[in-house]
């Protein structure tokens, strides 16, 4: 099946709008992508018709929702050809997946001294729960950096493996240079946990937990063109085993007493309280409709454009393009002499263009490229060819302006 981006595009309700009169062109999908009309309607159709609490009550709407709720962890399980349907945890998004290994895995097994090996590129969600155990108990942060190009040579995570380590926690794909890590090559190489970051990636290319061969891979809903507060993380059967619950409350137990708690099973167990019902049914029908496109031409759409943006960047030759390796998805991170990333963005904008400008939560990255911020135009499968030649218009128009 071939890829229609202009079908795709009307899919979409919100692209045919105008920002600042004119035709909106979306380049801040990095940050969160926009929705598809069958997931705007699926949660209307979730509210207006099938509404109520799941795994509770014994009566029509509340089996019905449970009904559909429980079918997107088969959905998730499907789009990360995970191996078991119950080894996907519902959350509300990849920051409380990394704060549930954290608390729930690491903490408790982690002692003063043992070691986490983090990569540079990681977003603050992959970077504040551990320093949480560093804080608290001791916990040592070991950081390899990027290549010059961006990239993160997996034998160089290897070499920061010791007998201390007991995790690495790594991203699958920069959320501000866009460089795909090969983490399969990580995780061929130790028998240490290796926990990815999968917030970028799933978006971009398809993904297989198994033939990574990690013990915890975590998605975030809203940029897999789902909804806001949906997410899981995938955890392996054997690390779920080793985990404590993290959060307390209804749903995750089996019985309580005043004197005494057991915990239901895995994947509820770390499922307390009333879950984002409604999200996560808008979230399976996000994957079903990228699925439905096929992911490998997704990706390859996206690599058409980012070679596309590559090309067209490179010949403005004011532009600094932080990191540009081979394997990267549509994802640019600028900085032009004269021009602070906040004025680019404010000057794209005012063309209907919309770039993300600061840090991207990612400060240590910064650092490593010795810059405060940088102005982000991140691409999805309903941008054009188009859009890239607008983004480069826009930029030499902030070039005039800026000089
Ligand atoms: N993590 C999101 C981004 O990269 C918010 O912009």
């Amino acid at each position: 099946m071939s890829f229609d981006v202009e079908r795709v595009r009307a899919d979409f309700p919100i692209l045919s709008r105008q920002v600042n009169g004119r035709p909106l062109v979306y380049l801040d999908s990095g940050a969160s992508a926009q929705k598809p009309r069958v997931v705007i309607d699926a949660i209307i159709e979730a509210y207006s018709s099938e509404y109520a609490n799941v795994h509770r009550g014994l009566h029509y709407l509340s089996n019905l929702a449970t009904e559909k709720y429980e079918a997107v962890r088969g959905i998730i399980a499907r789009f990360l050809h995970a191996p078991h349907e119950d080894e996907v945890i519902f959350t509300s998004g990849a920051t409380e997946g990394i704060n549930l290994v954290s608390y729930g895995w690491a903490a408790p097994r982690l002692q003063p001294g043992d070691e986490i090996v983090l990569s540079v590129l990681e977003h603050h969600a992959n970077i504040v729960p551990w320093h949480f155990l560093r804080e608290r108990q001791g916990v040592v942060l070991k950081w390899v950096e990027p290549e010059p190009d961006g990239s993160l040579a997996p034998e160089k995570v290897l070499a920061a493996i010791g007998p201390r380590t007991k995790l690495v926690a790594v991203t699958h794909l920069s959320n501000v240079t866009g460089t795909v890590v090969d983490v399969a090559a990580i995780c061929a190489g130790t028998d240490v946990p290796v926990l990815v970051d999968g917030s970028q990636a799933a978006v971009h290319m398809p993904v297989d937990v198994g033939a990574i061969g990690c013990d915890f891979y975590c998605i975030t809903g809203h940029k897999l063109y789902g909804p806001s507060g949906s997410g899981a993380i995938w955890i392996s059967r054997e690390r779920q085993a080793e985990m404590r619950p993290f959060l307390g409350g209804g749903d995750m137990i089996r019985e309580v007493s005043r004197d005494a708690v057991s915990y239901a099973d895995p994947p509820l167990r770390f499922e307390a309280g009333t879950p984002g019902i409604v999200n996560q049914i808008g979230l399976g029908v996000a994957l079903d409709y990228m699925m439905g496109l096929g992911m490998e031409n997704i990706a390859a759409h996206e690599r058409t454009l980012r070679d596309h943006a590559r090309t067209r960047l490179r010949e403005l030759n004011w532009i600094s393009v932080q990191g540009d390796a081979p394997d990267k998805a549509a994802i640019f991170s600028m900085t032009m002499e004269g021009a602070h990333a906040h004025d680019i963005s404010t000057v794209l904008d005012k063309r209907g263009i919309a770039v993300r400008a600061g840090t991207h939560c990612a400060m240590p990255l910064m650092e490593h490229y010795g810059i405060t911020a940088s102005a982000r135009a991140s691409f999805a499968m309903y941008n054009t060819l188009d859009d890239v030649d607008a983004l480069i218009d826009g930029l030499v128009f902030c070039r005039e302006l800026f000089g």
